[in-house]
C-alpha cells in the first residue's frame, strides 16, 4: 500500500493560481491514456484525501457532480455542502489520526493525496507520504498555491514525456 501525492504543477511549483484557477492547466495537451496519465494511475487508488479548497474547486468545475467512486476524506474546519450520494467524510486535525481509517477503507489499494500541497506536506510530516508524482505543465505562474511547501529529499523513480507535460515520479526518502 503506497500513499501518493499525484498532481500537476507549473514549472515554478504552483498547482493553482492565487484565485484557485486551473485554466493554465486545462488548456494543455495531454494523452489521457499516455505515460503517467491519470487513467492508469487512478486504477490502483482505493481512497482519496483532499483539502477544502481542492474540494471546492472540484465542485465548481464539475458543477456539483461528484465523479470519484472511491471513499474520500475532505479536510476542513468548516461545514461544506456535500454532493448527495457521495462517499465523503469531512474531517479535521492530525492526518495521522485519519490515515488508519483511509487504509481500512482502501482495502489494500493505494491512497491518493489529491492536494493541496500543504495537506501532502502534513502526510510527509507524519512520515506517511511515500511517492510524489508531478506532471509539469509548460507555464510559470509567478505565485499561487504551492506544490509541496516542505523540505523533502526525494529519489527520482521514473520520468516520461506526455505531450506538453514533463512527468516525474519520486520516492520520498525518510530520515
Ligand atoms: N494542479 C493540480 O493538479 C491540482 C491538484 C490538486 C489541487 N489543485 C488546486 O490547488 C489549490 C489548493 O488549494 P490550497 O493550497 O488552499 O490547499 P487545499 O488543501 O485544497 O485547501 C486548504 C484548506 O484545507 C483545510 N485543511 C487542510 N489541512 C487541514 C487539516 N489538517 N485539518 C482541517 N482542515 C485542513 C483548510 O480549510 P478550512 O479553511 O476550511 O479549514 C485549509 O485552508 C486548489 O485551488 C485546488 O483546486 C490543483
Amino acid at each position: 500500500m503506497t500513499v501518493h501525492y499525484y498532481t500537476s504543477s507549473s514549472l515554478d511549483g504552483f498547482i493553482a493560481t492565487d484565485d484557485h484557477s486551473l485554466d493554465w492547466l486545462l488548456t494543455q495537451d495531454i494523452d489521457d491514456e499516455g505515460p503517467m496519465a491519470y487513467a492508469s494511475f487512478e486504477k490502483s487508488i482505493g481512497a482519496l484525501a483532499m483539502g477544502a479548497s481542492t474540494f471546492e474547486w472540484v465542485m465548481r468545475h464539475e458543477r456539483g457532480r461528484w465523479g470519484y467512486t472511491q471513499p474520500t476524506w475532505v479536510f476542513t474546519h468548516r461545514d461544506l455542502d456535500l454532493p448527495p450520494g457521495a462517499d465523503i467524510r469531512v474531517v479535521q486535525g492530525d492526518v495521522a489520526d485519519v490515515h488508519p481509517d483511509m487504509l481500512a477503507a482502501a482495502g489494500g489499494e493505494d491512497l491518493w493525496i489529491v492536494g493541496g500541497g500543504d495537506l501532502a506536506g502534513q502526510f510527509a510530516d507524519a512520515g506517511l507520504l511515500d511517492e510524489v508524482w508531478v506532471q509539469y505543465a509548460p507555464v510559470t505562474l509567478g505565485s499561487g498555491a504551492p506544490l509541496l511547501p516542505r523540505a523533502l529529499d526525494l529519489e527520482l523513480l521514473d520520468v516520461a514525456r506526455n505531450r506538453a507535460f514533463l512527468c516525474g515520479r519520486y520516492r520520498v526518502r525518510r530520515g
